[in-house]
């Protein structure tokens, strides 16, 4: 059955935080099993609430939503963010399980990047879950290493060290207006 899903991307506003929460935990409960052991996804988890993303806002990192229908009603669908860390660039990605192969984290990761461009980026860096790397493989990522990271807690979940070149010759990013945006996804 193929059903189109229909979503617009803007940037969040401190009023959606706990919408992004929401979306998060989702995330990483829907999908994370499938990658990691049930310790590791509670501790990725545990500490999700909105104030982490209205402290990391206060340090001047960028968040973007994808609001739209999924399951009935209306909601943050994902997120993604932009940070920088010295003179790294950093972007994440999250997609509620039941909005995922829709196209909705490309669209989030392109707007990540046009904000990486704008604030004069030349690459992206980023940790990938072991959840995530084919899909940044699929938007233009290598891979440049495998590791552990940190949580919280002191438990390590194994990641992916990815990169990404930016500009001309960098692939899919851009700086077009963000505006509603349709995709169509195969579900089984
Ligand atoms: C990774 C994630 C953001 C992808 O979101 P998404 O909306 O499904 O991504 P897209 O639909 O734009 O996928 C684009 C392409 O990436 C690739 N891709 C995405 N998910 C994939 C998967 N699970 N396995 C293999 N390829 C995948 C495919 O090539 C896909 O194109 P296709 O659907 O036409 O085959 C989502 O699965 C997620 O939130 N994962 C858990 C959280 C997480 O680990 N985030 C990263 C933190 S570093």
């Amino acid at each position: 059955m193929k059903e189109t899903l229909t979503f617009t991307i803007r940037r969040a506003q401190p009023g959606d935080v706990d919408d992004m929460a929401g979306a998060h935990l989702d995330s990483i409960r829907s999908i994370g099993p499938q990658y990691y052991p049930a310790d590791v996804v509670n501790v990725w988890g545990a500490r999700v609430k909105g104030a982490l993303y209205l402290e990391a806002m206060g340090r001047g990192e960028e968040f973007f939503i994808a609001v739209g229908a999924s399951e009935g009603r209306t909601d943050v669908l994902g997120f993604s963010s932009h940070g920088v860390d010295g003179d790294e660039h950093h972007a994440g990605v999250y997609v509620r399980g039941a909005a995922t192969r829709g196209g909705i984290g490309s669209a989030l990761l392109r707007t990540a990047e046009a904000s990486a461009i704008a604030a004069g980026a030349r690459s992206i860096h980023l940790d990938s879950s072991l959840a995530a790397v084919e899909f940044y493989k699929a938007n233009g990522f290598d891979e440049v290493g495998r590791g552990e990271h940190r949580l919280w807690s002191g438990r390590s979940m194994a990641c992916v060290f990815m990169r990404k070149a930016l500009g001309p010759s960098g692939g899919s990013a851009s700086n077009r207006p963000l505006q509603p945006t349709s995709a169509v996804r195969n579900r089984s």
